[in-house]
């Protein structure tokens, strides 16, 4: 784990059984319905065919949800983790055998590193980035916004810390707590453990995505009409523009 710049933290019980996520936050559901309502919205502007690049694409929630939204989008789906990524070769497997879906299974900035400047419409993403090294998330923001076409757009779906950090905390709290009622009800402690581990990564500081900050370094790396919304406790929508 210590080779790699991010947290392989999808392998073991959470990414096999990734969909207990809906029972425990079902708000992450409703952020991926919230990515794809955005791909839409970016579609009835146009008429040709939306290339569009996911970072994170895991199980499929967010895939389906892009995929749904307009049937000219054409996605590639990146992530790193085959546990994760396999459960979505087999719940869209219609997709990609319609020619609207592949899958690359590098690291997000190696996969971006190997495309073209201005090649794409859109960058989706659903809680990806609030598991990278803040570095390597820096690293990432500039290349998505290399690789997007002027006025494409970046869509994320996201942890984004509050700016009032006991605020923010509290938030957690609850969210923690919201864990064992449902997982010790249903006896699953093993997953249990894994997602107040899996939380420890995501609060660490030289993880943790504070809004402040994370919108100040999108807007350093170029992107314009970068704008927050449908924040639910630690979650919130970002666009933003190239
Ligand atoms: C919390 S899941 C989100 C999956 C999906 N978007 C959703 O909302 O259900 C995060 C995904 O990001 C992937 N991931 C984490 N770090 C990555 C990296 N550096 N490059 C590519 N994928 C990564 C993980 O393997 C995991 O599948």
């Amino acid at each position: 784990m210590n080779d790699t710049p991010f947290d392989a933290m999808f392998s073991g019980v959470i990414g096999q059984d990734y969909q207990m996520l809906k029972l425990i936050s079902p708000g992450s559901v409703e952020m991926s319905r919230q990515v794809g309502r955005a791909v839409g919205e970016f579609c009835q502007q146009s008429t040709v065919s939306v290339e569009l690049v996911e970072l994170g694409g895991g199980t499929g929630i967010t895939t389906l949800s892009i995929l749904s939204a307009n049937e000219r989008v054409k996605v590639l789906s990146v992530d790193n983790e085959p546990t994760m990524q396999l459960q979505a070769k087999q719940h869209l497997q219609q997709w990609a055998e319609a020619g609207r879906l592949e899958f690359c299974g590098d690291d997000a900035l190696t996969a971006l590193q190997a495309m073209q400047s201005d090649s794409v419409e859109l960058v989706a993403s659903a809680y990806t980035l609030h598991n990278f090294e803040a570095e390597y998330r820096k690293q990432v923001l500039g290349e998505i916004y290399r690789i997007l076409k002027p006025g494409g757009w970046f869509i994320n779906g996201d942890r984004y810390a509050l700016n009032d950090i006991s605020a923010h905390t509290r938030s957690t709290q609850k969210e923690v707590e919201g864990y064992f009622k449902i997982l010790t009800k249903i006896d699953r402690l093993d997953v249990l453990e894994h997602w107040v581990i899996h939380l420890f990564s995501d609060e660490a500081e030289n993880h943790v995505m504070r809004e402040t900050i994370a919108l100040q370094q999108m807007a350093d790396s170029g992107f314009k009409q970068i704008n927050l919304s449908h924040r639910q406790e630690v979650n919130a929508l970002v666009t933003a523009v190239k």
